[in-house]
């Protein structure tokens, strides 16, 4: 069977991690926002849905042994590669439940301080989108985050016709669905060779990244029948009719100013519009936005300045492997490089490459002490580019789970590194065992 419900079922989701969808992450770029956030350092229960291999579950489980995991996918040969490698990494605390979200959102009684959800919402039908917003509406906790992930316009507009051409092509082929995405490459590319898309400046680019995609990865990107890329605005509207409030985005390039985080030419225009949803349309539209990952909450209750000064003062933060030890730096953002000054990222790097600190700590450095928004700013820049990270509290049995979770990721040709003092993960290179 190559399609289940107009999705790809044939051929396995290759294994990719997003630091985004972690909970210690989840958490502190709600607080970051302004909102008490669930306590990644305490038990707490979180569900993917849709979580494929389950490569992001299993870093959160291994490193959070208090806390309980639940992915949920209709892909069966998907969780039995999870299963297995929970099993090899005595990773206990997370169930995979095969089913489909309508089923679950029927069946389900179990209750979530998190929920993710990363590369399924524009792939799948409006009846799945209904049934997967009522598993959030009916098993998150009062105070509980929803992560969500999809293709958004306007950057996502230009890839419509070329999906359909792909995903039509399909129809028409048999074999293998990495194999019929290749073909309809192949077919796109002629069309381009022949001076088709000549009108459309993004589409040389576009077609460089879909032939440099894995063709399994290309399959279930691009030939899923109800692939639909969504504006914000109305991704926004439909989620708050499940009672949830959006924050923000996990993604947290985008929750910094308006000057860091928008093209120079559209910050006063966005500035001066006081319509959230036509705000983030223009962001949207002035970063050319083809992907977003926003964070909701449901019953947000917001943090006043003593408790949103009280919160990052507890956070422990420390650099991740490879960091450098000075400024400045260059950040790689989606508007394109910026720079970050020598004056404010050398104390920073340096105060942190002695050993962990706490927000409290690294507000009292020079460049922060009369402007704490800088020190926000900067940590979420260092953790954007995966340079510094906050703290996880957990103790040796995570260690050792993280370890035997990264020996297993080497063993299957993944380039993953977990790192448990954060409870996360970082690329390595692939050693051949
Ligand atoms: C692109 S993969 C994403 C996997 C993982 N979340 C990640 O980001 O690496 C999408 C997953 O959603 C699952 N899926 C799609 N539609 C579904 C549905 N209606 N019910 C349950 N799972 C579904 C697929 O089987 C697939 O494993």
């Amino acid at each position: 069977m190559t399609w289940t419900e107009g999705y790809i079922s044939d051929v396995t989701y290759p294994a990719f991690f997003y630091k985004e969808m972690q909970p210690g992450w989840l958490s502190a770029v709600a607080g970051f926002r302004g909102f008490v956030a669930p306590d990644a350092s305490a038990p707490f229960s979180l569900c993917e849905l849709g979580c494929g291999v389950g490569v992001n579950l299993l870093v959160a489980a291994a490193c959070h042994p208090d806390a309980h995991f639940v992915g949920v996918d209709f892909n069966a040969e998907h969780l039995s590669l999870a299963r297995e490698a929970a099993a090899a990494c005595g990773v206990d605390n997370v169930e995979f439940i095969h089913a489909d979200f309508a089923t679950f959102a029927h069946s389900n009684n179990r209750q979530f301080e998190f929920i993710t959800c990363h590369g399924v919402w524009s792939w799948i039908a409006e009846e799945y989108r209904t049934a997967l917003l009522d598993c959030v509406a009916g098993s998150l906790n009062a105070g509980g985050l929803f992560h969500l992930h999809y293709m958004c316009h306007p950057g996502s507009t230009d890839l419509v016709p070329l999906q359909h051409l792909l995903n039509l092509s399909a129809h028409h082929l048999s074999g293998p669905s990495p194999r019929k995405a290749q073909i309809g490459l192949k077919l796109l590319l002629q069309i381009a060779d022949s001076g088709m898309f000549a009108d459309k400046p993004a589409m040389p680019r576009h077609l460089a990244n879909l032939s440099r995609r894995d063709p399994a990865d290309l399959a279930h990107e691009f030939l899923a029948d109800h692939w639909e890329p969504q504006h914000s605005a109305d991704v926004h509207q439909l989620v708050s009719r499940s009672g949830l409030t959006f924050l923000g985005s996990a993604d947290v390039f985008n929750n910094l100013d308006v000057s860091l985080s928008v093209p120079g030419r559209m910050q006063a225009l966005i500035r001066g519009t006081t319509a959230p949803a036509l705000a983030e349309t223009l962001k949207d539209l002035a970063r050319d936005a083809h992907q977003r990952t926003d964070l909701f909450q449901k019953d947000p209750q917001p943090l006043d300045y003593e408790g949103f000064l009280a919160r990052l003062g507890r956070l422990q933060f420390r650099l991740l492997p490879d960091a450098p030890q000075n400024g400045p730096l260059t950040f790689a953002t989606p508007i394109g490089p910026l720079t970050g000054p020598d004056a404010i990222y050398t104390p920073l790097l340096q105060r942190l490459a002695a050993g962990p600190a706490s927000g409290a700590e690294l507000s009292a450095l020079p460049p922060f002490r009369d402007d704490l928004g800088a020190l926000v700013q900067a940590l979420q820049l260092l953790m954007m580019q995966q340079l510094a990270h906050p703290m996880a509290r957990n103790g040796p049995a995570a260690a050792d789970r993280a370890e035997r979770l990264s020996r297993w990721f080497a063993r299957s040709g993944i380039a993953l590194s977990v790192v448990p003092e954060c409870a996360t993960a970082v690329p390595c290179a692939v050693v051949p065992t």
